[in-house]
């Protein structure tokens, strides 16, 4: 098979490792990469063996394929040439900056019948992929993805940054009409928020409870649903997966403390989990998933397959990333003072939570 000559744009934090990645894999060839930042571009292409851009113009007529890394701000400009041109792309999360622009995008793959990928990492998570294989209708879901501030992605919100993995997770999850909004988010270092919780209410009755936090001391991916089939609890960190669904006799007869007899109804909670609920643990296999990621976008580029996540999906998660946005911004913090309205207002503290630490003040 003809190799697929492939460039990264961007090669900071994330797009390092897509140069990495994409240099090892078999029948791909790691043309260049082009980064903004001279002494960045060049580290990376030294390392893999390719040429080192500062601009991606070069680039376009010299790929097959390329993998668009640079800030969410930058994606429509970077990525709308490439996609004018005919080159299969793989654009990282969110697919940009607004619903406006990642419209552009899809709208530019169809007219040019190209491969448009978007970089949501968490569908080729293993826990995932497992959920998604069993008959289940979650009707309830809440998510959360929290963590300290990276100091990147400072040119989006959490909303962005964050809670569009759980936003397309949950969507593909779903796969019904969102119906309502319903947000709440606070700026914690200024510029967007950092902060957020959205509620939504999907046509089929599932609703939907997603908090996302990049001023978290800890880092926590997780998310339970519930469904008439069971329950399941996913760490994404972890790829576990835990699935509870009622005993054979609980399913038929259902479980009325008041039928049982005393000893049974003293039992009750040591035989919860073996005579009425039973409980499966899944370790998801131990794979890279940008590796997974990387190789699907190679294979659908020799294949002319459809991408797990392609552009519609990435620009439907960002749909609704903008509903809770816009639900955001108009939360009223207080019912007197109407300037207290969105992330970016909140009203005064009235204190302290606790003494400031000496060594942490201002001189
Ligand atoms: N899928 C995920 O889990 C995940 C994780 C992290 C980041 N991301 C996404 O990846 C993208 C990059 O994030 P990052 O954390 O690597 O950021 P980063 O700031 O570490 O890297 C971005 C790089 O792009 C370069 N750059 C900026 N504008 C450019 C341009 N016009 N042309 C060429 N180079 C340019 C910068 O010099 C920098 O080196 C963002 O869209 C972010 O949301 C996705």
């Amino acid at each position: 098979m003809k190799r697929t000559r492939i460039a990264v744009v961007g090669v900071g934090h994330l797009g390092k490792e897509h140069a990495r990645i994409f240099a090892g894999l078999p029948n791909v060839e790691l043309v260049g990469v082009a980064d903004a930042n001279l002494d960045q571009a060049q580290a990376v292409a030294r390392k893999h063996d390719t040429q080192a851009f500062t601009d991606y113009w070069p680039l376009l007529n010299l790929v097959d394929a390329a993998s668009i890394v640079v800030p969410t701000t930058h994606h429509l400009a970077v990525a709308r040439e490439f996609l004018k041109r005919g080159v299969p792309l793989l654009v990282e999360k969110p697919l940009a900056r607004t619903t406006h622009e990642a419209r552009e995008l899809v709208e530019l793959a169809r007219q040019h019948r190209v491969i448009l990928q978007v970089g949501h990492i968490e569908r080729f998570n293993p826990a995932y992929e497992d959920i998604r294989s069993r008959p289940f209708q979650p009707k309830f879901i809440r998510a959360q993805r929290m963590g300290p501030f990276t100091g990147r992605s400072t040119d989006v919100g959490v909303v962005l940054d964050l809670m569009i993995h759980d936003l397309d997770l949950i969507l593909s999850l779903v796969d019904s009409p969102v119906e309502s909004v319903q947000a709440v988010g606070m700026s914690c270092y200024g510029g967007h928020e950092d902060i957020a919780n959205a509620r939504l209410h999907f046509a089929n009755g599932c609703v939907a409870d997603v908090t996302a936090s990049r001023a978290s001391p800890t880092s926590s991916r997780q998310m339970q649903l519930w469904g008439p089939e069971g329950c399941a609890e996913v760490d994404f960190a972890s790829r576990k997966l835990v699935l509870v669904q009622p005993s054979e006799q609980v399913r038929r007869f259902g479980l009325d403390p008041a039928q049982l007899d005393a000893a049974s109804r003293a039992r009750i909670r040591e035989d919860l989990f073996t005579r009425h609920l039973e409980l499966l643990t899944v370790d998801g296999k131990a794979q890279d998933q940008l590796t997974a990621e990387l190789s699907e976008f190679i294979d659908c580029v020799q294949t002319s397959k459809r991408p797990r996540v392609n552009g519609e999906d990435g620009l439907a998660a960002m749909e609704v990333a903008e509903r809770i946005l816009a639900a955001l911004r108009q939360h009223r913090w207080d019912a007197a003072h109407t300037e207290h309205v969105g992330p970016m207002h909140l009203p005064k503290p009235v204190g302290l939570l606790f003494p400031h630490h000496v060594d942490q003040e201002l001189a």
